[in-house]
């Protein structure tokens, strides 16, 4: 079986001190925890994370990357850069970036693209929001979220991470029941198998108001791999909480 992915989405917060205390906190509390642990810190503090997590098993990501490969892209951040800081994780495509950037399916395919040919993971995010959920869509929108990135990726898409964040969830304090969450993993499995023969490979995380108290029911569905959380990971106790759920 493969092990569980709990990564943090700092969003945008944080200091250096209050990540240094954050990591320090989070480097001792997860020795010997048998999952795989990330932090998606915002672009300033990579350096910083880089060097507080080095050698913990704590894996450093970025929040976004740049489509482009390098040039006159003022503000973007290029994937060989991100590479230069240790990053391992590149989200893309999350619902924020969506909603306030117009990033469309095709933009977030591009950018798992141009992360998969620097060597980092992309954190692949899809999901619904309450309006589509309502109407019935939920199934249509994430498949076709996902299609784009299995189109772009071709073969490849057994090397990134998929998550599951239904948009009405996403700091709202209402998550999708285990169930809920469930069933549309198995539809992004089902989906990946016909893809790639290593669907199972594949890790899908569920995100949306995870926390220490429905980590461990989320956690035990047979399709949800890990979790990618945000609020609950600016806290060391409660995203340590989550760890040990997974773990
Ligand atoms: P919350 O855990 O704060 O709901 O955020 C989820 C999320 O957007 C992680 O990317």
């Amino acid at each position: 079986m493969k092990k569980k992915l709990i990564a943090g989405n700092w969003k945008m917060n944080g200091s250096l001190t209050s990540n240094e205390a954050l990591l320090q906190a989070l480097v001792a509390g997860v020795a010997d925890k048998e999952c795989l642990v990330a932090v998606c810190v915002p672009a300033p503090y990579l350096a910083q994370a880089q060097g507080l997590a080095s050698g913990s098993g704590i894996d450093v990501g970025s929040q976004d990357v740049s489509q482009h490969e390098s040039g006159a892209y003022t503000g973007e951040l290029s994937a060989t850069m991100l590479k230069d800081f240790g990053v391992r994780y590149a989200i893309v495509g999350h619902s924020e970036r969506r909603q306030y950037h117009a990033e469309s399916d095709a933009l977030v395919a591009l950018k798992a693209q141009r992360a998969l040919a620097s060597g980092i993971t992309p954190i692949v995010c899809v999901g619904e929001t309450l309006a589509e959920r309502e109407a019935g869509q939920t199934e249509d929108v994430v498949k076709r979220q996902l299609a784009a990135v299995i189109h772009a990726n071709g073969h490849c898409i057994s090397e990134i991470v998929v998550a599951y964040e239904p948009v009405w969830a996403i700091g709202t304090g209402k998550t999708a029941s285990p169930e809920e969450a469930q069933q549309v993993h198995a539809v992004l499995r089902g989906q990946l198998k016909a893809a790639t023969q290593h669907a199972d490979r594949v890790h899908i995380l569920y995100g949306g108001s995870m926390n220490a108290a429905n980590a461990k029911q989320l956690l035990s569905q047979d399709d949800i791999d890990g979790g990618l959380v945000g609020g609950a990971s600016l806290k060391a106790p409660e995203f340590l909480s989550i760890i040990a759920a997974a773990c």
